[in-house]
């Protein structure tokens, strides 16, 4: 029987395609220049600092530390050299101290190494913001007694979320939004590699459907790769239908300001079933202002709405309750 996959982690045995399509080598990053130059200089034998990548999910943050770290190390030393937690992996204070703490603190021979590699160690820490503020006090203690040869590579969303002294040790670099121009090259360059074409437009379909978020567009690919493989163009039709679906939103419109408390329960349930959440507020929210649904007033108190609930679901709060959240909310501004 096969293995059951470890889905996010990256030592699984079968391959999602975000591992399989991951840009092997700093070239095949995708617009961030700023930091892939720092990243070549580094190659080059250029000092190296602790860095800091932070930017939306699905721009390269992730790819482009890992692929560094293997254009650095030769593959026989790469995993002495290279310790990788990621989301999955317990990342507590019990953890900084042990597994964190005993890898910067193992003093390595040369090996055989480069010169500019010669006893330097990487730690990636994916996603830094999820962890404790103690454990971020924990570590930067680690950052400042092993920065002789460790260096550290943080990863996370949003800076705001780490301590000060972690931040300050570090050398920034901001990941920019991938253009829709790069996110659908990359996704049509995947779909030949996997012998299922599709169209520019079912292309951008995908890509707005992620949000701007590579990697989710990425899965979306591979989700939706058999049933183009089995070629009924009926459910390949319907997957991609698109996740603003006007007909709904046209609905909520409509009948907002009078529906009844259980109206807007069920009304959460269909919305939560058949859309991506953020997508859907803001459609409604560009409809509503298209239709004249809403005054100049009610523009400003909506988009503080609109914003507020976005980013709770992007925070990865549950999207069905702040969909009840903001139609109620919603409700209330008109009544
Ligand atoms: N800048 C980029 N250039 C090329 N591919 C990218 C880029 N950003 C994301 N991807 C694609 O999306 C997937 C996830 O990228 P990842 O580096 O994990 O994003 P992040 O760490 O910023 O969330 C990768 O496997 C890759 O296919
Ligand atoms: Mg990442």
């Amino acid at each position: 029987m096969a293995e059951p996959m470890e889905v996010g982690s990256r030592k699984e045995k079968v391959l999602t395609w975000t591992e399989k399509y991951r840009p092997k080598t700093l070239d095949d990053i995708a617009h961030q220049d700023e930091v892939v130059t720092m990243l070549k200089g580094a190659l080059q034998g250029k000092d190296l600092p602790h860095l800091l990548f932070y930017g939306p999910p699905g721009t390269g943050k992730t790819s482009a530390a890992l692929a560094f770290c293997r254009q650095l190390f030769p593959k026989n030393i790469f995993h002495d050299r290279v310790l990788d937690l990621n989301a999955s992996d317990e990342r507590g204070i019990a953890v900084v101290r042990q597994k964190i703490r005993t890898f910067s603190k193992m003093s390595l021979g040369a090996g055989g190494a480069p010169e500019n590699v010669q006893k330097l160690k990487i730690i990636i820490l994916d996603e830094v913001d999820a962890m404790t503020r103690e454990a971020q006090a924990a570590m930067r203690r680690v950052i400042e007694d092993y920065s002789k040869y460790t260096r550290f590579i943080l990863i996370c969303n949003y800076v705001s979320r780490l301590i000060a002294p972690v931040v300050s040790r570090c050398a920034k670099f901001r990941f920019k939004s991938l253009p829709a121009e790069v996110q659908v090259d990359r996704l049509r360059s995947i779909c030949d590699a996997e012998g299922t074409p599709m169209s520019d437009d079912e292309l951008h379909r995908v890509m707005e459907f992620a949000e701007g978020d590579l990697r989710r567009a990425v899965c979306t690919l591979q989700s939706l790769s058999p049933i183009l493989k089995s070629g009924d163009e009926s459910a390949r039709a319907c997957y991609l239908r698109g996740s603003s679906d006007t007909k709904l939103i046209s609905e909520v419109c409509k009948s907002i300001p009078t529906a009844s408390t259980q109206d807007i329960f069920k009304l959460t349930r269909v919305i939560t079933k058949s859309c991506t959440g953020v997508s859907f507020i803001r459609h409604l929210f560009q409809q509503m202002i298209d239709e004249d649904v809403i005054n100049d007033a009610n523009i400003a108190v909506m988009g503080k709405l609109v914003a507020t609930c976005e980013k709770r679901i992007l925070d990865g709060c549950d999207l069905e309750n702040n969909l009840l959240d903001f139609l109620l909310t919603l409700r209330e501004t008109f009544a």
